[in-house]
């Protein structure tokens, strides 16, 4: 059985007010959360602001992003992975359709980065999707195929055993559009399918979350599905009682 993982995507939202505020209300019910990993994942320069706000160990914190360089250095604006383990962060979230779409990340870098998050032991939350119109065009499954055979190229399929995957479709970020419970049930079983014809044993492990206008009142059912694992929740993390009840529904 997977352990269900429900991570905050917090995006670039917050301020100290903001986040002391929030980080309260999750302190608070931290006690209700069940049997599911839970983190946040605070804009880099909160991290340490976020841990130091927590007062319970089964909240762990994640980053949005971290730099391709595995070492510190002249990379003006970066934070490293060290640095990232250094302000107490166990995963890090890697290729989100935002960071692709706006900054131009490309399959060949993420999987690099995915890489540098693997050796320093930062669990890379390696996000997978595809846009409306290439679900539209009949392209879905190469595009999401194509993302994970970058990483798959680069790490090797054993490396999955490390690495937890959140299927994003691009076209339910953001928009109150829900994939439905079966059109994201269909794309999770299509990329444990695809890691099985790999290695059978590291796909039964992996955990594949879903992310895309997850609330309270849709979460129970996304996660009841066969292979959903949890999910990489966005808006509805900036709220301390949705982002529990998401919890508790994965739990
Ligand atoms: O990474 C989380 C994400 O992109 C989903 O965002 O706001 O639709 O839950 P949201």
């Amino acid at each position: 059985m997977r352990k269900p993982f429900v991570a905050g995507n917090w995006k670039m939202h917050g301020s100290k007010a903001s986040i002391l505020s929030l980080v309260t209300g999750l302190n608070a019910k931290a006690d209700q959360l069940g049997d599911v990993d839970v983190a946040v994942c605070p804009p880099a320069i909160y991290i340490d602001y976020t841990k130091r706000a927590l007062s319970n160990d089964v909240i762990a914190l994640g980053a949005q992003n971290m730099a391709v360089e595995p070492v510190q250095g002249a990379y003006t604006g970066e934070n490293s992975v060290e640095m990232l383990k250094d302000c107490a962060c166990d995963y890090v979230i890697l290729g989100h359709s935002e960071r692709r779409a706006i900054y131009g990340e490309t399959d060949a870098e993420i999987a690099q980065k995915v890489k540098v998050a693997l050796s320093a032991k930062v669990t890379p939350i390696l996000c997978v999707g595809e846009t409306l119109q290439e679900r539209e065009s009949g392209v879905m499954e190469s595009v999401i195929a194509g993302q994970l055979d970058a990483v798959l190229d680069v790490v090797g399929i054993e490396a999955f055993t490390d690495i937890v995957i959140a299927y994003e479709p691009v076209w339910a970020i953001g928009t109150g559009v829900t994939a439905s419970p079966a059109q994201a049930q269909e794309v999770h079983a299509f990329i444990r399918g695809k890691l099985a014809a790999l290695n059978s044993a590291v796909a039964d492990k992996v955990i594949i979350q879903y992310g895309g206008s997850v609330k309270p009142d849709n979460a129970k059912e996304l996660f009841g599905q066969a292979d959903i694992d949890g999910g990489l929740i966005g808006g509805a993390s900036l709220n301390a009682d949705d982002f529990i009840a998401i919890c508790k529904a994965a739990g």
